[in-house]
C-alpha cells in the first residue's frame, strides 16, 4: 500500500552525496560504504563509513562506489543508495515499512558523459531502493538551476562544475545542453597531486585525508593571493618516506598552487576547447552573463581570477557551490510536467 507520497531530489557524487527533501537539505554525507570482511553485511554508510574509511579497523572495508561520477561497483551502489534513501524518508523497517511504504518521486543528477548502461544502473539501483517514479537530469543542467539561471531562456550560459571524480564543462540554452565536455580531471586528481608533492619534496608519505585538509586549508590556484586572503601555512604531521620517523612540515599554498598547476591547466584547456565549439551568438551571451563555477574544486583560492585571466571573460563562483547540482534537482523536482530535459 502507498500510504504517502516523499519526493527526494538526489546528487549522487562521486565525493558527497547531497538530498533535498521538502526544500530542505536533509542528508549531505560522503559517498561511501563500510560492509563485514567475513560476510559482505553492509556495517555503515555515509559519515560512518568515512571514519572506519580512515581508522580502517581490521574485521571492516569500505568501497566509495561513484567513480568519475557514475556507479563503479553496481552491489555497492544500490546499498548506498537505498540506505541514504531509507535515511531520507525515514521509512520503518519489517512490516510497518511494508505497510506504510512511501510512494517515492525521485530526481536523480547525472553526469553529462552518462552512457545508457550508466543511466541503466542508475535507474536499476533507484527502483531496488524503492523509487516508483524516477526522473534524471544532466548535472550541469542542474548546477545552472541550482545557480538561479533560467535555463529555458535563448540566452547561452556556461557552467564549469569541478567535483570529486569529474570536471563538467556545458554550455545551457533554450532548456538543452548545446556543447559540452566531462572530462575525469578533478578534486581527486589535485589530492593526489599533493600526496605525490608531499613525498617528492618532503619526503613526507600522508594518506588522503590529510592530503584533503592541506587542499582545503591552503588550496590555491595562484603563487600570489591579496594579502588579506592569504592562509597560514599547513602544518603536516606525517612519516618520514625513507627513515619512517615522525616528520612535519609547514606547507604554504604557494607551494600547492605549484603542484596543481598541471591539472588546473587541464581543466582550463578544456573550458577553451568547449567555448570553441560554441556557437557565436552563444557566445556573446556567455561573454556577457559570465561563466559560472560549481562543485567543491571551485572552493580552490584564487580560482575565478586564475580562469578569468586565461580566459578573457569573467567566472563567477556559485553560492554554495558543493550544493548547486542539489538545489537545481531540486526545483526540477517541482517541475517535472514542464522541464523537456528530465529524462526517465
Ligand atoms: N574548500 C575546498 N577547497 C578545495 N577543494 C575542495 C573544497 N571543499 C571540497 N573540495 C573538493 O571538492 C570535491 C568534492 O566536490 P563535490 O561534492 O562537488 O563532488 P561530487 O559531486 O561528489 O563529485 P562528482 O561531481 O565528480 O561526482 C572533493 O575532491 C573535495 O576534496
Ligand atoms: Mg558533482
Amino acid at each position: 500500500m502507498a500510504f504517502f507520497r516523499q519526493e527526494l531530489a538526489i546528487d549522487l557524487g562521486t565525493a558527497n552525496t547531497v538530498i533535498f527533501k521538502d526544500d530542505n537539505i536533509i542528508l549531505d554525507e560522503p559517498s561511501i560504504i563500510a560492509l563485514e570482511t567475513k560476510t559482505d553485511k553492509l556495517v555503515a554508510i555515509g559519515t560512518t563509513a568515512q571514519y572506519y574509511e580512515e581508522h580502517t579497523p581490521p574485521r571492516l572495508y569500505t568501497i566509495r562506489p561513484m567513480m568519475n561520477g557514475v556507479i563503479a561497483d553496481y552491489d555497492a551502489a544500490e546499498k548506498m543508495l537505498t540506505g541514504f534513501i531509507k535515511k531520507a524518508t525515514g521509512q520503518q523497517k519489517g512490516l510497518l515499512r511494508r505497510l506504510f511504504k512511501p510512494a517515492l518521486k525521485i530526481v536523480i543528477g547525472i553526469p553529462g558523459g552518462s552512457t545508457p548502461v550508466d543511466m541503466r544502473s542508475i535507474r536499476d539501483s533507484a527502483s531496488h531502493a524503492g523509487a516508483h517514479d524516477l526522473f534524471m537530469i544532466y548535472e550541469p543542467m542542474a548546477s545552472a538551476m541550482g545557480i538561479g539561471i533560467d535555463v529555458m531562456e535563448p540566452n547561452g550560459n556556461m557552467i564549469v562544475d569541478i567535483g570529486g571524480g569529474t570536471t563538467e564543462i556545458a554550455v545551457i540554452s533554450l532548456g538543452g545542453i548545446v556543447e559540452s565536455s566531462s572530462i575525469h580531471v578533478a578534486g581527486n586528481e589535485i589530492t593526489t597531486d599533493i600526496i605525490d608533492y608531499l613525498g617528492q619534496q618532503h619526503n613526507i608519505s600522508i594518506g588522503r585525508t590529510t592530503a584533503e585538509q592541506i587542499k582545503f586549508s591552503v588550496g590555491s590556484v595562484l603563487p600570489e593571493l591579496p594579502t588579506d586572503e592569504e592562509p597560514e601555512p599547513y602544518m603536516v604531521e606525517g612519516k618520514n618516506l625513507v627513515t619512517a620517523h615522525p616528520a612535519t612540515a609547514a606547507i604554504s599554498y604557494k607551494e600547492i598552487s605549484s603542484c596543481i598547476d598541471k591539472t588546473i591547466s587541464k581543466i582550463e584547456s578544456e573550458i577553451i576547447k568547449v567555448l570553441q565549439r560554441t556557437p557565436p551568438e552563444l557566445y556573446s551571451n556567455i561573454v556577457r552573463n559570465g561563466i559560472w563555477l560549481a562543485g567543491g574544486g571551485s572552493l580552490l583560492r584564487g580560482i575565478a581570477q586564475r580562469f578569468t585571466e586565461k580566459v578573457n571573460i569573467e567566472f563567477h563562483v556559485a553560492e554554495d557551490p558543493l550544493k548547486a547540482v542539489a538545489r537545481g534537482t531540486c526545483l526540477a523536482l517541482k517541475g517535472t510536467d514542464h522541464y523537456p530535459f528530465l529524462m526517465r
